[in-house]
């Protein structure tokens, strides 16, 4: 059996549309995914994230290319693959019409556990995700965020070997989403590959041990954290909390091209890419304009690196390292 738990090799995903030249979502995509890891597909709106998820999911036909699950590919042997996953996707797909219970029930059943452990299964999960109050009621007539609760907890009920999650702790609160994200380490630490897309830089940056970046249904870039750190290993970045904030600022730092510049009241943050011996004049230059309370500088974030990769006037896209 095949040692990754996704392969993908030119994948394309054209969506036509009516007078105007096709939409090409997924543009000739491959990777490979290790059993075992938790992989984050990142990238800004429109990026071809979700559509990557459906079709690893069988839920859409690529154009081109192709992709296997565990081995399976997901165009000639679709049942084979649904049965080795779990997926909550960015739309919730739940049955509105039964109960929240009923819902988690025959989930595990249809992953053909007995009506014993499925009873078991569900009781555990309502109680973890905090449902036990909504059990009874129907799907249809929950919040948002709650709706996402049985999705995700579903994905907890049953030992499929990958997980895909869409953007999973959109709607969650603080409390629950750090649970998940506890619950999703342990998973992965058991062997199951959980694959997981997400907007939310900082979720990526704390979970995933391989990441890849897509642009326009492109690779971007590719690898663990380090790896993406190096990639923009001359981008820096800089607080800087003001007694008073100088006059004229933030004119004076737009000039110097930033990555990121964000202002709030007397507190300024900046992301440059520059040499450090340079940033270092910079912090020095600032720290005799005013009177400084803090000043920090730091490594690239990969909220940085994300910036940097995908905003409209980067220059050279760096190679995407072989995997
Ligand atoms: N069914 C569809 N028909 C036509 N175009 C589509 C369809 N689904 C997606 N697209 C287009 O494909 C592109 C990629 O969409 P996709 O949903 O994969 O992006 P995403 O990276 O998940 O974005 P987001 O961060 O907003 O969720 C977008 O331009 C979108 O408008
Ligand atoms: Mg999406």
């Amino acid at each position: 059996m095949s040692e990754y738990a996704l392969e993908v090799e030119g994948l394309v995903k054209e969506f036509h549309r009516r007078d105007q030249p096709p939409l090409r979502a997924v543009d000739g995509l491959s990777f490979r995914v290790r059993r075992g890891c938790i992989f984050g597909l990142l990238g800004p709106n429109g990026a071809g994230k979700t559509t990557t998820l459906k079709i690893l999911t069988t839920l859409v036909r690529p154009t081109a290319g192709r992709a296997a699950v565990m081995g399976y590919d997901v165009l000639h042997q679709p049942l084979a693959v649904r049965r080795r996953i779990a997926v909550v996707l960015q739309e919730t797909a739940v049955d509105l019409f039964l109960s929240v219970r009923d819902n988690l029930l025959s989930y595990v059943r249809f992953h053909g556990l007995d009506r014993y452990e499925a009873r078991r299964r569900t009781a555990r999960a309502l109680e973890q995700f905090h449902l036990l109050d909504a059990a009874g009621s129907k799907v249809m007539d929950l919040s948002g965020g709650l709706r996402r609760r049985v999705q995700v907890a579903k994905v907890f009920l049953v030992d499929t070997p990958v997980v895909f999650l869409d953007e999973f702790s959109t709607g969650m609160d603080p409390i629950l989403k750090r649970e998940v994200m506890d619950r999703l380490r342990q998973e992965a630490a058991r062997g199951r590959t959980i694959v997981l897309t997400t907007q939310i830089l900082s979720e990526a940056e704390e979970l995933c041990d391989d990441i890849l970046i897509l642009h326009r249904g492109r690779p971007v870039a590719r690898g663990d954290l380090n790896t993406l750190k190096l990639l923009s290993k001359d981008v820096y970045e800089l607080s800087l909390t003001f007694d008073a904030l100088p006059a004229g600022l933030r004119e004076e730092l737009e000039q110097l091209a930033p990555v990121r510049l964000t202002i709030h009241n007397n507190s300024v943050e900046i992301a440059l890419r520059a040499e450090e011996s340079r940033v270092l004049e910079l912090a020095s230059a600032l720290a005799r304009r005013a009177q400084l309370l803090h000043l920090e500088v730091r490594g690239a974030s990969l909220e940085d690196i994300f910036l940097e990769l995908t905003r409209p006037t980067a220059g050279t896209v760096p190679e995407v390292p072989s995997v």
